[in-house]
C-alpha cells in the first residue's frame, strides 16, 4: 500500500512540470491555428453563393486551382479530437472509469468514441478472440506481440485516425503502453521492440493523455478472475462443451503481473507529461473525481462542469 502511494507521488511530482509544457504547446498550436485561419480556407478571396455553397459559378479566384475553391468550402481545419488510453491490471477497474469519464465529457458537449484493444475493429475482435481464449495454447510472447499490433494497426486506421481528425475525442481502454507492460515486461520482450512496432504499425501515435491506474497486483488479479469465471456462456455450461472465454492472461503467474506492475510503473515515470498516475485502490467515485480533475487540468486548461 505504502509503496503504490509513494510511487504515484514520485510519479505525478512533475505534474506542474507537465502543465506547463501542455499550456505552451497549446499557445504553439492557437498561433498555428491563428496563421492557419488567416491563410486559411481562402474564405476572404472567395464570395459564396447566396446559399453559401461555396464560390459562385464560374467564379474565378485569382491564384486558385479548381480543387482549391471547392476544398474552400470546408473549415480550413477541424480541431483534432484528443487522445486518452487508460491502462492498468486486468481487474483495477479501469473499464468502469473510462466509462464514467465519457460520460462526463459527453455532458460537456464532446464528442466522445469508447473503444478497447485488443479489439475496436470487426477485425481486432476476432484477433481478440483469439489472443484472449484459454484454449488458445502454446502462442508464442513474439506471435503474441505481433497479434497484438495487428489488431492495432487496423484500430488506428479504422477507427482511431478518422475520429480524431473528425474533431471526436477518444478514449480507449488500453493502448502500446498495455503491449510494453505485458509484452515487453510480463513475456520479458523488452520495450524496444514494441516501441519499434509502434511506429512502423501505428504511425507511432502517442496519446494526449494516459490515465494508469495504480493497484495492487493480488486484488486485481483476484477481481479479473472472480469477473471472468462469471462470464462463462450458459450454452457452454448446458453442453459441457469447454467455452471461450478471456481467461489466457489472468491465468499467469504471480510474478508475471508483478513484472506488468513495474513496467507500467517505468513508462510513468519516463514520460510523466503524458502519463497521470492514478491510486486504483479508493472508491470508484473518489478514483473518478481524481481522473476528470486530471483531463480537465492537463487538456481543458480547467474548463468543464462538475465530475458527475
Ligand atoms: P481487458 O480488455 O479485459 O483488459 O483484457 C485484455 C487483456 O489483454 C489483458 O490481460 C491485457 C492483455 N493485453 C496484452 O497483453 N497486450 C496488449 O497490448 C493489450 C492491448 C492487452
Amino acid at each position: 500500500m505504502k509503496q503504490i502511494a509513494r510511487c504515484i507521488r514520485r510519479i505525478n511530482g512533475k505534474r506542474d512540470g507537465a502543465r506547463r509544457i501542455g499550456g505552451e504547446k497549446r499557445r504553439a498550436e492557437n498561433a498555428e491555428q491563428q496563421q492557419e485561419s488567416k491563410r486559411g480556407g481562402f474564405s476572404h478571396w472567395i464570395q459564396a453563393d447566396k446559399n453559401n455553397r461555396g464560390p459562385a459559378a464560374g467564379a474565378t479566384v485569382p491564384g486558385l486551382r479548381a480543387h482549391e475553391c471547392y476544398d474552400a468550402r470546408v473549415p480550413a481545419k477541424k480541431t483534432r479530437g484528443r487522445f486518452i488510453t487508460i491502462e492498468g491490471l486486468d481487474g483495477c477497474g479501469k473499464s468502469t472509469q473510462l466509462g464514467k469519464l465519457a460520460s462526463v465529457l459527453r455532458k460537456d458537449g464532446i464528442n466522445v468514441l469508447e473503444t478497447r484493444e485488443p479489439g475496436g475493429t470487426p477485425t481486432g475482435e476476432r484477433i481478440r478472440s483469439v489472443l484472449l481464449d484459454s484454449r488458445t495454447a502454446g502462442l508464442s510472447p513474439r506471435a503474441e506481440m505481433a497479434l497484438m499490433f495487428g489488431a492495432r494497426a487496423q484500430h488506428v486506421d479504422e477507427v482511431i485516425l478518422p475520429a480524431l481528425a473528425e474533431g471526436t475525442w477518444v478514449l480507449c481502454d488500453r493502448f502500446t503502453d498495455s503491449t510494453e507492460a505485458y509484452q515487453g515486461g510480463g513475456r520479458k520482450l523488452g520495450s524496444a521492440p514494441v516501441l519499434a512496432l509502434h511506429k512502423i504499425l501505428c504511425h507511432n501515435l502517442q496519446p494526449d493523455l494516459t490515465i494508469l491506474m495504480l493497484s495492487d497486483v493480488e486484488a486485481s488479479v483476484a477481481r479479473a478472475r472472480r469477473r471472468n469465471q462469471q462470464r462463462v456462456p450458459s450454452v457452454a455450461l448446458a453442453t459441457g462443451s469447454q467455452p471461450a472465454d478471456e481467461n489466457r492472461f489472468e491465468q499467469e503467474s504471480r510474478a508475471f503481473f508483478q513484472r506488468v506492475a513495474a513496467a507500467y510503473k517505468a513508462i510513468a515515470k519516463r514520460e510523466p507529461e503524458r502519463v497521470f498516475a492514478a491510486d486504483a485502490r479508493p472508491a470508484p467515485d473518489i478514483v473518478h473525481r481524481e481522473i476528470v480533475a486530471a483531463v480537465r487540468g492537463r487538456l481543458m486548461g480547467g474548463k468543464g462542469t462538475s465530475a458527475q
